[in-house]
């Protein structure tokens, strides 16, 4: 498996945990930062991994701000995204089960690393349910 990650000056603690736990069981992951505390703006880091995952290039995409709100907004423009913001378990899992969500946006600001680190490994092992979820997940793209 591959994924790409990507967060803001609010989640570098979050993200190198995360990165740990992803590499410690095998998962290839691509780093496009930040990996400092300084000020940058979110977009810039949000898009390679957007498009990587718009791209099929990786599995799945974790973006990681203060709210999940603009890394979010910013990754869903892209047409093949489907990024849930998700801040308890149980959203993960339905983001994946009913949304086929394929990046997870998690709110440094208003969850723990624990608690994003338990969000990471639901993401990851919870499955699609398709059936009348996939009718809807189909109408979400631009001209469908
Ligand atoms: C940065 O201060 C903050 O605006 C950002 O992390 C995020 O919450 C934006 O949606």
């Amino acid at each position: 498996m591959t994924i790409s990650i990507g967060n803001d000056h609010a989640g570098p603690d979050y993200k190198k945990a995360i990165v740990e736990q992803l590499e410690a069981k095998g998962i290839t992951v691509h780093n496009y930062g930040t990996d400092t505390p300084d000020s940058v703006d979110y977009p810039d880091f949000v898009h390679p991994v957007a498009k990587d995952v718009n791209d099929g290039k990786v599995d799945f995409g974790i973006l990681i701000c203060g709210t999940a709100n603009g890394v979010a907004m910013t990754a869903n423009k892209y047409q093949n995204v489907r990024a849930g913001v998700c801040w308890i378990n149980e959203i993960t899992e339905l983001a994946r089960q009913h949304n086929n969500a394929n990046i997870l946006c998690i709110p440094a600001r208003f969850t723990s690393i624990p608690q994003a680190l338990k969000m990471v490994d639901t993401f990851l092992n919870t499955e699609f349910e398709g059936g009348r979820h996939e009718r809807r997940v189909n109408k979400i793209p631009l001209g469908c």
